[in-house]
């Protein structure tokens, strides 16, 4: 993973103070309290110094390939694109890492960060439960006490993820709301806490953690960029991902920022979709786009049945790309969400977590009448174990 930073490359960036552009139009920042700011500044240099290290590097990419098992595969769905008719549909099948999503590569990353820090303590928020189970799995591996933080609406949804979480040794607290509350909630503690380490789970909240989590991430448009050209010879035409914070979403797009050629398609709820319809706003530490009350003054609730998505705001690096065109967002409705899900269920045999059937929904729409050899790569980025229970009570006769 090289450090070198390209000439008008888009993959610079962000800034020393976080920003992703400039003037107006900057995005992200150290938007943080007094006590704050020097922890931040200090994790922001252990990461500089961490990635320069080869043997950090290696460690990382040890553990990803035997304990991940990385590369996920980059899969044809044969039978989805034959149903479809158009463009070739591939999935980046990061379910099949392991514990079941993207999440654990961060996790694997921002521990191994955490240890040469010398931290004691890891603090975790989780919307669907996924960065919180990874987080267990990686803080066990390494022999770190672990607090997740969830939202009460989410832990009834995604159960499978605590138990698993549990069994790993992790302790969790509930807080009233869901995602956007249990982070708000998180940066209090380690502001009372500055020793413990908080491994943030998306690409959100003040920097340095958008670069970090970009940086950890990256690793699946690499492995994109590698699999398309050995499966087909050429890069994909368009890659697609569903959006929380937007940490799958950018991994898979960081590495095709400067191939114009490559269309670059992220996903929202239908509630949450900060990026089609929120406005500019500074709230959990980063300048970005959010869906907040008209004067600006508090977030609004969002309601979208994924957990993982159901986040009112987004990472600041896709509200830059958004500004300057690089790449494109829209959202999926619920009900398009579960449609999705039995569609890939009967035709792939995957069961997948509900979140990225939002992205797999506008894969469908595009690729509709798409000429053979265009390919759209979409992350598959969680499997479905969390979300049975929910598929079942909504929709189970759909099943019968
Ligand atoms: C399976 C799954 N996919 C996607 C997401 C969204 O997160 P992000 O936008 O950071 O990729 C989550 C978040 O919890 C998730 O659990």
């Amino acid at each position: 993973m090289s450090t070198e930073k390209i000439k008008n490359s888009l993959k610079n960036g962000p800034d020393e103070l976080g920003y992703y552009g400039e003037g107006e139009k900057a995005r992200g920042g150290f938007a943080s309290g007094e006590t704050l700011m020097p922890i931040l500044k200090n994790l922001q240099d252990a990461f500089e110094d961490a990635i320069k290290d080869k043997s950090f590097i290696d460690k990382f990419h040890y553990y990803c390939k035997h304990w991940i098992n990385r590369p996920s595969p980059l899969y044809f769905a044969e039978n989805l694109t034959k149903k479809i008719g158009g463009a070739k549909i591939y999935f980046k099948s990061e379910h099949l890492n392991h514990t079941g999503s993207h999440k654990v590569t961060n996790c694997l990353f921002q521990t191994l960060l955490a240890l040469r820090m010398n931290k004691k303590r890891v603090l975790v928020e989780s919307g669907a439960g996924a960065h919180f189970s990874a987080a267990a799995a990686t803080c066990s591996k390494f022999s770190l006490p672990i607090l997740g933080v969830m939202g009460n609406t989410d832990i009834r949804k995604v159960n499978s993820n605590i138990i698993k979480a549990k069994h790993y040794g992790a302790k969790l607290e509930a807080v009233d709301g869901s995602l956007k509350e249990a982070i708000t909630h998180v940066l209090k503690m380690w502001t009372n806490d500055p020793d413990s380490y908080y491994l943030c789970g998306s690409a959100v909240a003040t920097a340095p953690f958008p670069r970090i989590v970009q940086y950890a991430q990256s690793i699946i448009g690499k492995e994109i960029r590698e699999q398309c050209l050995k499966h087909e010879n050429k890069l994909p035409n368009e890659i697609h991902a569903c959006l929380g914070g937007g940490s799958n979403s950018i991994g898979a797009f960081h590495e095709f920022l400067d191939d114009k050629e490559v269309k670059l398609v992220g996903v929202e709820g239908k509630t949450s979709a900060a990026l089609s319809k929120g406005t500019i706003g500074i709230m959990q530490g980063m300048k970005t786009y959010m869906i907040q009350s008209k004067d600006g003054s508090v977030a609004e609730q969002t309601k979208d049945l994924p957990s993982g998505i159901n986040y009112f705001s987004v990472g600041p690096q896709h509200s830059y790309l958004k500004d300057i065109g690089r790449a494109e967002y829209t959202f999926a409705t619920d009900d398009e969400i579960l449609d999705t899900y039995k569609l890939v269920a009967r035709t792939e045999g995957i069961c997948s977590a509900l979140e990225p059937m939002a992205a797999v929904c506008e894969t469908i729409k595009r690729a509709k009448g798409k000429p053979k050899d265009y390919i759209i790569v979409t992350s598959l980025c969680g499997r479905g174990e969390k979300d049975l229970d929910v598929i079942e009570k909504l929709r189970g006769s759909d099943f019968e």
